[in-house]
């Protein structure tokens, strides 16, 4: 399996941003290192639809243009003694396929372990929230009339070829979902044959049509969805006022309302403006691309490992001060309340003073974290701080 990167898809990353993205469409024939079919394949595919655990909305069959209703493709199962009432049935999946019907997989990152850490290599980059949706289109499959997405798109071909004919999106941006004619659209700014392996970026509102070939078609499609100006001004807007208190008042507004309440509305947008200025614009920029980076579907986690690994600390193991918000009380009879995670113990004040005077880079051994103690006392003291989330492992990612 090849460790895959975010320059697999977009190649040199000063061209794609300065040239494609939010600009026009890009196409990178065998762009992507290795066999494709190891982002996703039919056979995996095939494993997938027989696994009871798939259900709708994260499978949709579409035929003839109209999708097909839930009931056509699914049954019930008995779990433990509780009816699941639509489970996937893979027999009528197959059945629906070879009617010439198209199956689709939406947000298979959320199923796929190695797929939400490919669609993470956006996430991350980008600072969006992604989405990847699998299409498995048969033979000769009539597309798609020509439309655009209010999404940013990466296409990767896994399989088979499929025909695309793209333009560049007008001048003025549309957002919401719109439908074209071929004949308004005029000569294609891309036109190919996309093959396994190959990769296409759509900015939002980018006109595509897409047709199969001579082969089924598996393709992926990775959203990612686009925050504009609103989007992230709403969210600054919103981690403003979470706390203020002067925003808490509930002020009468209705007919009879007294004419000092418009000052006072007044009064509160010019509060509101005063705060906005006092924004350090660089620190938010990055709270906001942190937030975008752990929305739904691309979350990680280590936690059962590494708890289950700090049962084997020793005394030379390297910690460093964990990611959690640490509040520290008053020092009473040698111990001190700390608050972690939600939290509260007592711990010796030596420890909280050695925690306190280490800075976030920097680690210690655990036979040093309570100093005047013998090792082994101390790496036990740092075994459950760590299991808190007070430290964590220096060598942990
Ligand atoms: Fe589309």
């Amino acid at each position: 399996m090849v460790d895959y990167a975010f320059t697999d898809l977009v190649g040199d990353e000063n061209v794609f941003f300065a040239e494609y993205f939010n600009k026009k469409p890009m196409l990178r024939k065998k762009a992507v290192p290795g066999d494709p079919r190891d982002i996703l394949s039919l056979r995996k595919l095939d494993r997938l639809v027989n696994l009871e655990v798939v259900r709708p909305p994260y499978i949709k069959v579409n035929l003839k243009g109209t999708g097909v209703p839930e009931q056509g493709y699914t049954r019930n199962v008995v779990i433990q003694g509780q009816t699941v009432t639509d489970v996937v049935d893979p027999e009528k999946i197959y059945e629906l396929f070879r009617a010439g019907a198209t199956v689709t997989w939406c947000s298979l990152n959320q199923i796929v372990p190695e797929l939400r850490d490919f669609t993470r290599l956006i996430s991350d980059r980008m600072a969006v929230r992604t989405d990847s949706v699998a299409f498995l289109t048969p033979t000769g499959k009539k597309g798609y009339p020509p439309h655009h997405d209010p999404v940013d798109l990466f296409i990767v071909q896994l399989e088979g070829t499929k025909h695309w004919k793209l333009w560049n999106p007008p001048a003025e941006r549309l957002s919401d979902a719109a439908q074209y004619t071929l004949e308004g659209l005029g000569e294609p700014e891309i036109e190919v044959s996309l093959e396994p392996g190959d990769v296409l970026y759509l900015p939002y509102g980018t006109p595509h049509a897409a047709a199969a070939e001579g082969k089924a078609s598996l393709h992926l499609s990775i959203m990612m969805r686009p925050r504009m100006w609103k989007d992230l001004l709403q969210q600054t807007f919103e981690e403003l006022v979470a706390d203020a208190e002067e925003f808490n008042e509930y002020p009468y507004i209705g007919e009879l309302r007294d004419a000092t309440v418009e000052s006072v509305f007044k009064e509160k947008v010019r509060a509101l403006v005063a705060r906005l200025e006092s924004v350090e614009a660089a620190g938010e920029l990055d709270r906001l691309a942190e937030l975008g980076r752990h929305m739904d579907g691309s979350s990680r986690g280590s936690a059962f490992e590494a708890i289950a690994n700090l049962d084997g600390l020793g005394p030379d193991d390297l910690l460093r001060r964990g990611k959690a918000p640490l509040t520290f009380g008053q020092d009473e009879n040698g111990r001190t309340e700390l608050t972690v995670n939600g939290h509260k113990i007592a711990v010796p004040t030596p420890i909280v003073e050695t925690l306190a005077a280490l800075g976030p880079d920097a680690s210690i051994a655990a036979s040093d974290v309570f100093p005047g103690v013998e090792a082994l006392r101390s790496t036990k003291a740092a075994q459950g701080l760590t299991r808190l989330g007070v430290f964590e492992l220096a060598s942990a990612g």
